[in-house]
């Protein structure tokens, strides 16, 4: 039988109806969904759901995860704090596109109150399907992992 690979998606309030709707769709195109919360549709703290995702994305757990709060941005915020981590914002189509095909996002960051359901489907149904470009744009990331190897350093310096 063919293994399910694991996605993590996370949401606070402002994102939980619309994690709802897109779990089905992650069943739909074979992954195995791990849900870190929320449950419900009661007030939360947004960090703690992307951190869960994030720890999940950086310690080669799952190689993609999905957080949704209000707008996207404190998820997005929060998640691009791990290493590893390349979280993008997307309202649209094409910005779902290129993060998989300039960026290789690692993690899809959905606004909850911005986006209508059918089209934050489709969003993550292409962010999923879209490879990476690879070429110049891997020399890029590795410059961006060169930067958190710096920071990392500068930061156990202090
Ligand atoms: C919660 O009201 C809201 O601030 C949160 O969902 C998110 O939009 C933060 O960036």
């Amino acid at each position: 039988m063919e293994k399910r690979v694991p996605i993590a998606i996370g949401a606070d309030h402002g994102g939980f109806e619309l994690k709802e709707e897109i779990k089905p769709l992650l069943e739909e195109l074979g992954f195995t969904v791990i849900d870190v919360g929320t449950v419900s549709r009661e007030s939360v703290h947004y960090p703690s759901f992307a951190a869960r995702v994030a720890r999940l994305i950086s310690s080669g757990e799952v190689q993609k995860g999905i957080l949704i709060c209000g707008t996207g941005i404190g998820m997005s915020i929060v998640a691009n704090r791990f290493p590893g981590v390349r979280a993008a914002l997307c309202h649209d189509l094409y910005t779902a596109i290129m993060s998989r095909r300039h960026n290789d996002a690692n993690c899809l960051a959905l606004g909850g109150r911005i986006l209508g359901k059918e089209l934050a489907k489709e969003i993550v149904r292409v962010w999923l399907e879209t490879p990476f470009d690879g070429g110049r744009h891997r020399d890029r990331l590795c410059m961006i992992e060169e930067l958190e190897r710096e920071l990392g350093r500068a930061h156990e310096g202090e």
